[in-house]
């Protein structure tokens, strides 16, 4: 059994995908032993008490300097003993010292094709504010491991969605969620939680 921590910080779209994957069974292997939010009152806490997940919040504003807060969330999320962290929608760097203790056990889902549209600066609505705006034809989703680079992890898997002509930030980031990330990111979890993956040289190689 895969015990995983799901990290958030809004709407939790993403949690609801792993949630409902679990319940109709097309993420196998799979317990989530706990939701984590850096925002206090954010409906992805209210998904995971509706599912009868533990979901406690960590927020930087309870702490007196960024390093009190790095220690206190993998404090929190080492309490849970998970065999992966997902980041679904969640905007706060992962502190290095994670990044250490979980080496290729932390995954990120990404709304758009890395390399393209990622990095500082890139992270929900303005990643396809940015698409929309140099005139990409295709963009999607990438899910990763996550390492001490933003966005810049070993690649598990990537979903291309079409740009249509009049699509808004709004409109492009929902299709680009129901099309790839509520897609690829469960598909991910129940992959690892079977054994399908492994990462040689930086690189993701299914077995
Ligand atoms: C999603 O677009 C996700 O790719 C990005 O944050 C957005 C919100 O995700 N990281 P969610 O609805 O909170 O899962």
């Amino acid at each position: 059994m895969l015990n995983i921590t799901v990290l958030v910080s809004g709407g939790g779209t993403n949690l609801q995908a792993i949630i409902d994957g679990i319940e109709n069974k097309t993420v196998t292997n799979t317990r989530i032993v706990s939701v984590i939010s850096n925002n206090k009152g954010v409906k992805s806490l209210e998904r995971a008490q509706k599912a009868g997940i533990p979901a406690e919040c960590v927020s930087p504003k309870d702490y007196e300097s960024r390093e009190a807060f790095n220690e206190a969330l993998l404090s929190k999320v080492n309490e849970y003993k998970p065999d992966l962290v997902v980041l679904a929608g969640f905007l706060v760097a992962i502190p290095k010292a994670m990044v250490e203790a979980y080496e290729n056990r932390i995954i990120n889902i990404h709304p758009s094709l890395i390399p393209s549209f990622c990095g500082v600066g890139y992270y929900g609505l303005k990643v396809h504010e940015r698409a929309l705006e140099r005139g990409v034809k295709v963009t999607g989703a990438t899910v990763h491991f996550v390492n001490e680079g933003m966005d810049e992890g070993p690649i598990i898997d990537q979903r291309a969605v079409y740009i249509e002509d009049n699509d808004t930030p709004e409109i492009l980031q929902k299709r680009v969620m129901e099309q790839a990330e509520w897609i690829i990111l469960p598909k991910a979890i129940d992959d690892i939680a079977n054994g399908r993956l492994e990462v040689i040289d930086k690189r993701v190689i299914r077995k």
